[in-house]
């Protein structure tokens, strides 16, 4: 067992429009998480999150380091547990994903273990089972994932990160979207017309193809959903069409919603990230909605320990 280890990871943006529940990309926000062998069990909670995150026996980081042992045998030391993350909560950006990912990678290097990324991944479903944030927080870049019965399989482009002349603006208002709550507007895709489903598909696996090749024109095509859930997260997401327009209407190559939202991603040359993350904040400062934009670039690493 080691004395400390200090682990971070990406924040992640899943579904880039049509890809529900199976792409993502990791981006360079970061959750840090130590953990110490301390003489009584301890929770310190720093950055932007600090108000937010539960200090007692629920606390997600201890529930998972206490799962980790039981599942290994381990009796568990008391623990000073440091959480840092600069990923607001509740955004759509992956901040429960990467507190699950960092904690377990914690957790295998400070108690000696010897599981692969690969195994964590699956461990990681039992706390979050959304593989499109998850993976990405692991392995970094952009992936592609999916789950059957019961295992994930997943898929980096790693190609992607040649594209250096791109930025990931983020557009993230103040309220909150859970995603557990979001997703109960999410409607039967059964009901969906034959070829509505289809053209979903498609598109789902065109705006794969065109991301993980650089053809970004394209992506103010392939990044629309109309089936899998943008439309139906209307319910949640304020003003969501006007800032996906005004982002294009400023040279943005796609934008979408960011996982359940309410952030909105732009995807974008460096030079017009400023003006497209401009003028989607000013779609909401018009109506009196508090939000900032941040320009992101992409995270090729994922999880590592410091
Ligand atoms: N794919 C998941 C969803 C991601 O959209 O509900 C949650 O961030």
């Amino acid at each position: 067992m080691l004395k400390k280890v200090i682990v971070k990871a990406p924040a992640t943006s899943a579904n880039l429009g049509p890809c529900f529940d199976c792409l993502g990309v990791a981006l360079n926000l970061y959750c840090k998480i130590s953990i110490e062998k301390n003489s009584k069990d301890e929770i310190c909670i720093k950055g932007i999150c600090k108000d937010h995150i539960k200090k007692n026996a629920d606390n997600l980081v201890m529930k998972i380091i206490s799962a980790f042992c039981k599942k290994n045998k381990i009796s568990r030391p008391k623990l000073k547990i440091e959480i840092d993350s600069d990923i607001p909560i509740g955004r759509g950006l992956g901040s429960s994903a990467s507190a699950v990912v960092a904690t377990l990678i914690a957790c295998n290097n400070f108690f000696g273990l010897n599981y692969s990324k690969e195994e964590l991944l699956n461990y990681a479903l039992k706390f979050e089972p959304h593989p499109d944030n998850i993976a990405p927080s692991f392995f970094g870049g952009l992936v592609m994932s999916s789950y059957f019965e019961g295992e994930a399989f997943y898929y980096k482009f790693e190609e992607f990160k040649k594209y250096k002349d791109i930025s990931f603006v983020v557009l993230i208002p103040e309220y909150f979207v859970y995603t557990q709550n979001a997703r109960k507007f999410l409607t039967d895709t059964k009901k969906c017309k034959h070829e509505n489903y289809v053209f979903g598909l498609s598109n789902s696996i065109a705006n794969i193809i065109a991301l993980s090749r650089g053809e970004f024109s394209s992506l103010n095509k392939t990044m629309n959903d109309t089936i899998w859930h943008q439309k139906q997260r209307k319910n949640t997401v304020k003003y969501m069409d006007e800032i996906i327009k005004s982002a294009l209407a400023k040279g943005a190559y796609g934008a979408s919603l960011s996982g359940s939202g309410p952030t909105i991603i732009s995807i974008c040359k460096n030079s017009k990230a400023k003006l497209v993350g401009e003028s989607m904040k000013k779609v909401l400062d018009k109506k009196h909605i508090k939000s900032n934009y941040k320009i992101l670039k992409l995270d090729n690493k994922g999880c590592v320990v410091n």
